[in-house]
């Protein structure tokens, strides 16, 4: 593939051609390898029949493209999503000499039905055998053709692999159980619960460490993923905490909430094999099927261009927060690990503005912080902090800020002229809460050409979108105003190493 168009991002991961949705099988190894597969058609640039790509790395920004993991069988097979697990103590009988086993599990898809199959792998992920036994699920229930997207983590309290998986169109999310990942038992279903769209997609489980609460040391996320039909239109993921008993999963509330405010968030799935104490990394993908198969990354030739790129890594943990209660934070994970050069560092800023000219970054990526601190009275709430990334050439840009007095945060990338679509939204909010106790106000942003990510308070909330403007955009203002005396801002901005070039 072209790694150097004007939309192929730097710092996040694209397949190098052909068309790519979810992340899929995501683990980490022994020796600290991320082994990300992923759903890919590699005959066209539109979804199609479905392989496991495959790519490898050990930051989780710089990838190495490995041979294709999984091909379907027949011509009208798809191998749709799943997950994957180290198999440390053999248990599936695989591994007899090994700790390394690695096991895949994920669905087939026929037109007849969609069943669950696994396959092993002796080398660690780069090649696998599928069980000669397979399915080891085969659908229950009157919707055959609706059930998929098996993600399998080892439950320390009852010494068992746990599954969900999605009925989509029963909007169902069911978890079974099994001593060695071939007999698997139905234990109970997690239904109807906030917002159904038309399918339930890509269930994630996930214990998760609780940040500074009286809470617990950790709790339990279900997240479900909701195509076609999310508030926004499309797809969108959200999420529900609650706690885990080794066979059913009980909400904390029925409130829902969601892991983006955007529209190019969707099927994350959680990397095994992090300890459970430590926050917890996704992947995303970084678009919605509303219009993934038209973006303009890809011409009507396989490889002229790609389509879909995933998030950077996030970091998860779990935060109180006032009026919310537990949420899950968001974060891009180690991002000051990638900086080539600082760009822009002012640590008292008040206010005013910072002009930047960065077109001779190569990667054409930035990452950007603005951290307001001292908001202690009530009138130094009246802040805004925003920025604008805009092309020198066109005028085109992309925006955003945030509004401390309501909280509010913003995303605009309605003045960018090389995609149209009527799905394709312009402008994304929410809204965020001032937290006295700190003082403190935060927004953050990666830039990658044709992607952008934002975060407000260090990832209380955030937004993913990608953008497609007619020429690569080189100038940013980063802006502040409406301080009074009691609070600074503190700004940098760090060009990004082109993982790809
Ligand atoms: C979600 C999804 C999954 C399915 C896969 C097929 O984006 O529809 O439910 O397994 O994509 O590529």
């Amino acid at each position: 593939g072209d790694y150097d168009d004007a939309y192929r991002p730097q710092v996040h991961f694209s397949p190098p051609q052909g068309f790519m949705n979810d992340p899929n099988g995501m683990f980490v190894d022994a020796n600290g390898t991320y082994h990300l597969y992923y759903q890919y058609n590699p005959a066209a640039n539109v979804a199609g029949r479905q392989h496991w790509g495959h790519a490898t790395s050990q930051d989780l920004y710089t990838w190495t493209n490995q041979p294709i993991a999984i091909f379907p069988g027949g011509p009208t097979e798809g191998v749709f999503s799943g997950s994957a697990v180290v198999d440390v103590n053999n248990t599936s009988g695989f591994f007899p000499n090994q700790t390394n086993g690695v096991v895949a599990v994920y669905t087939i898809n026929v037109p007849e039905n969609q069943t669950q199959h696994i396959a092993y792998s002796h080398d660690g992920g780069y090649s696998f055998i599928k069980y000669a036994d397979n399915p080891v699920i085969s659908p229950g229930g009157t919707n055959p053709t609706q059930f998929r997207d098996p993600k399998v983590i080892w439950d320390v309290s009852t010494q068992r692999w746990v599954m969900v998986i999605a009925y989509p169109i029963d909007f169902e999310i069911g978890i079974f159980s099994s001593p060695n990942l071939i007999n698997w038992t139905a234990e109970s279903n997690f239904s109807h619960y906030g917002v159904t769209g038309l399918q339930y997609e890509c269930p994630n489980l996930v214990e998760i460490p609780v940040q500074d609460s009286n809470l617990s040391e950790s709790m339990y996320a279900m997240l479900i993923s909701i195509n076609p039909g999310a508030p926004l239109g499309g797809s969108i993921t959200e999420y529900f905490l609650g706690s885990f008993n080794g066979t059913h999963f009980d909400a904390l509330d029925s409130t829902v909430r969601f892991t983006d405010f955007s529209k190019d968030n969707y099927a994350g799935q959680f990397f095994y094999g992090i300890p459970s104490d430590e926050d917890q990394v996704t992947l995303n993908w970084a678009s919605n099927w509303q219009y993934t198969n038209v973006v303009p990354t890809a011409g009507e030739e396989l490889g002229d261009g790609f389509r879909s790129a995933m998030t950077v890594p996030r970091g998860h943990y779990i935060k109180n927060l006032t009026r919310f209660g537990p949420s899950l934070i968001s974060y891009p994970w180690n991002i000051m690990s990638i900086v080539e050069s600082e760009l822009a560092s002012n640590n008292s800023l008040d206010n005013g503005t910072v002009l930047l000219d960065y077109s001779n970054v190569k990667s054409g990526a930035v990452y950007f912080e603005a951290n307001i601190t001292g908001l202690t009275t009530s009138e130094s709430l009246d802040g805004t902090l925003n920025f604008t990334f805009s092309s020198s050439v066109s005028g085109e840009s992309i925006s955003g800020g945030t509004f401390i007095s309501n909280g509010d945060v913003w995303l605009d990338r309605g003045h960018t002229d090389g995609f149209s679509n009527p799905f394709f939204t312009d402008k994304f909010s929410a809204t965020g809460l001032y937290n006295e106790d700190d003082g403190s106000w935060r927004l953050s942003g990666i830039i990658d050409r044709s992607i952008i990510e934002i975060f407000l308070n260090g990832g209380e909330l955030s937004a993913s979108s990608v953008f497609f403007p007619t020429r690569p955009l080189d100038t940013m203002a980063l802006r502040v105003s409406g301080l009074n005396s009691t609070a600074t801002a503190s700004v940098g901005v760090w060009a990004l190493k082109a993982a790809w070039l």
